[in-house]
């Protein structure tokens, strides 16, 4: 089968100045995408801001025959959102993809948290994938086209010692990519997560010996296969790292019904409650109503 190519799209790839978002850049560049390249240009913790870290991966693109533009504008704030986005439409009037990618950190344990840690890591992750996929949603919409890859992580799927903040954010990009996937089905337009594991500067203190296997590159496919045009899914969020791909899903057990419910009912038929065998895997709120509906006979 043909390679899968991107001629002609344009991709918005937020905080692509490095790590994950770079190396996402460069392959849909080198695939035929029209790239902008976004990035702050902060540290791991969002302070401070610069323009050498995508302006360098549009050189890098550029060198390699490649087209993108860089814009420097934050994703947490609206008015950076719609920049970032009309940064594509005024370069090349539509914009196909969008990989919301752009993150910080600022952990700490629960008891420690506060709203300096709480509300620039929700404005950067969960705000900011809203800020710069509304701007674009009617474009998508009318042009009956589109393709969002969300950044999620399993800090927030699988939750995470001193990450309240970012796991909330993190799982809110799931809740959010699947309602968008729903709303976007008509107008094809499709929304999926990654929960990407990678050396990064943000995780190189933390993964240790086996960072070295754990390279941004190697993510990157599953982000070219959610943002490609014959991507079959929507909705879905993949665990991907060092080679690694794996589909994560919220499945429900088959539970019990029982309509003379009481707390001892809960207590004593627990482990019926909790049996994994049998769950099933809802793609939307109406297939889990119907779940429900239908045990009740
Ligand atoms: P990174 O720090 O190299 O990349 C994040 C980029 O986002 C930076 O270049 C930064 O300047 C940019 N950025 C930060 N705030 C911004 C803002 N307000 N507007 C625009 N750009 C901004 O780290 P990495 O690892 O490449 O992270 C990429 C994404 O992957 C993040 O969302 C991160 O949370 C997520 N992730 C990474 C994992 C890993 O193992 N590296 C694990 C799970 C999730």
């Amino acid at each position: 089968m043909a390679d899968l190519g991107f001629d002609g799209k344009v991709a918005i790839i937020t905080g692509a100045g490095g790590g994950l978002g770079r190396a996402h850049a460069l392959d849909l560049a080198r695939r035929g995408a029209l790239v902008v390249v976004n990035d702050l240009g902060g540290s791991v913790d969002g302070t401070g801001s610069g323009t050498t870290a995508a302006q360098a991966v549009v050189d890098e693109i550029a060198a390699a025959g490649g087209e993108a533009v860089a814009n420097y504008d934050s994703v947490a704030t609206p008015e950076g959102g719609r920049a970032i986005v009309q940064t594509a439409l005024d370069t090349w009037g539509r914009v196909d993809i969008i990989v919301n990618n752009a993150g910080i950190l600022r952990d700490a344990s629960f008891k420690n948290m506060d709203a300096d840690k709480v509300n620039p890591v929700l404005d950067v992750h969960l705000r900011g994938a809203f800020n710069v996929t509304q701007p674009a949603w009617e474009t998508m919409r009318e042009q009956g086209y589109g393709r969002i890859v969300n950044t999620s992580s399993g800090a927030g799927v699988f939750g995470n010692f001193g990450q309240t903040n970012y796991g909330a954010a993190k799982m809110g990009l799931v809740g959010l990519t699947r309602v968008l996937a729903v709303e976007g089905a008509k107008s094809n337009i499709k929304a999926n997560a990654i929960a990407p594991v990678a050396k990064t500067r943000m995780t190189e203190d933390i993964l240790g010996p086996v960072a070295d296997k754990l390279l941004p590159e190697m993510v990157t496919p599953v982000v070219a296969f959610l943002a490609h045009e014959t991507c079959p899914v929507s909705g879905e969020v993949y665990s991907v790292g060092g080679g690694r791909v794996a589909r994560v899903f919220i499945g429900v057990t088959a539970g019990i019904t029982d309509t003379a419910l009481t707390a001892e009912t809960v207590r004593d038929r627990f482990d019926e409650i909790q049996d994994e065998e049998g769950y099933e895997v809802p793609a939307n709120l109406n297939e889990e109503l119907m779940l429900a509906l239908k045990s009740l006979g």
